[in-house]
């Protein structure tokens, strides 16, 4: 390890199936106590990365040291210190939610006495007391996340690496889930997550972008619309945006446009006019300047690429 403020290093890593290479040998590092966001489409290479850095899949290349372990030399050393939530959480259904993370904390060696201390804990942390008899079977999807979560933290790992954790949670729950995100934070926990919500990678304090196995861009939040920041972004209104999406991308200003809920986003010359910029385009009914989203910088890069 570089020194202990570093949670994470990655350096060339690598995996193939066959011939075919899901993670094309990709760099970088995570501090301790960051929130670093891995986004990418589906297929991109974030479980793979995932599972290679949880010392679940061996690596086919480069070098990873999570916790200062090495993942391929000691893969069992990283678990110790590491808490999984994988993309499909799996909780024993017939189990109660307190068994459930009784288990877990039998799995990584935990004495009775500081496993029943530890489990109350978690169970108080996450609002999960309650439903402690529940079986996990018979919870909604929002309290079978949080008891994942209490799985994957009883042994009060360094590093938590979460994969798609608030997938098909309600925007409430999702909000309530990166609150206790930020206090593991807060506490020194690193957390490295992947989202396919670009709302929720603002809350990540780096966030990097995976496409097809090759690491395209990384950065803060505000460090990533930066590259934005020599185009103006406009907000096109229309009654059927898509019809006008040819016109506006032919307009010699026009840098990028695309279909943006039921908007235009369109990027263009800085220096270009508004009023003057859509004046050939029919159709159009309203023009407003808007901040850049991480949707705008992801579809800059997935537009970049192709
Ligand atoms: N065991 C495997 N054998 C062969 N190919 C695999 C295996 N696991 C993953 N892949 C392939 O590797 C690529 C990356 O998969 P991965 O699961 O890492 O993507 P992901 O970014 O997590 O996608 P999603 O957003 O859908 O979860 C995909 O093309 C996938 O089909
Ligand atoms: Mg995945």
């Amino acid at each position: 390890m570089t020194g202990n403020l570093t949670a994470i290093e990655v350096s060339g890593l690598e995996k193939r199936f066959g011939s075919f290479r899901a993670v094309k040998g990709i760099d970088f590092t995570v501090g301790r106590g960051e929130i670093y966001g891995f986004l990418g489409a589906n297929g991109a290479g974030k479980s793979t990365t995932i599972k290679m850095l949880c010392g679940l899949l061996e690596p086919s290349g480069g070098t990873a040291l999570v916790a200062g372990v090495d993942v391929a030399k000691d893969p069992e050393g990283v678990k110790r210190k590491i808490g999984y939530m994988c993309q499909k959480f799996s909780l024993y259904e017939d189990l109660t939610a307190a068994e459930n993370v009784e288990f877990f904390g039998g799995i990584y060696g935990l004495a009775e006495k500081r496993l029943r201390q530890r489990r109350d804990e978690a169970f108080e942390l996450l609002e999960l007391t309650g439903r402690r008899d529940t079986f996990a079977g018979d919870l909604p999807r929002g309290f079978q996340q949080r008891l994942a979560l209490a799985c994957a933290i009883v042994h009060e790992p360094e590093i938590i690496f979460l994969d798609e954790p608030t997938a098909g949670v309600d925007p409430i729950q999702r909000r309530a889930f990166w609150d206790l995100i930020y206090s593991f934070s807060a506490a020194g926990t690193t957390i490295f997550v992947t989202t396919h919500f670009l709302d929720e990678a603002e809350f990540c304090h780096r966030i990097s972008f995976i496409a097809d196995g090759v690491l395209v861009a990384e950065n803060s939040p505000a460090g990533l619309k930066e590259l934005l920041s020599a185009w103006r972004l406009y907000e096109v209104r229309a009654a059927d945006p898509a019809t006008l999406l040819p016109a506006v991308r032919r307009l010699p200003a026009v840098h990028a446009a695309a279909l943006f809920g039921d908007t235009l986003h369109v990027m263009a010359d800085a220096a270009a006019v508004p009023d003057r910029l859509f004046a050939g385009v029919s159709g159009v009914t309203a023009v407003e300047p808007v901040a850049p989203t991480l949707e705008d910088v992801f579809l800059h890069i997935a537009g970049k690429k192709s």
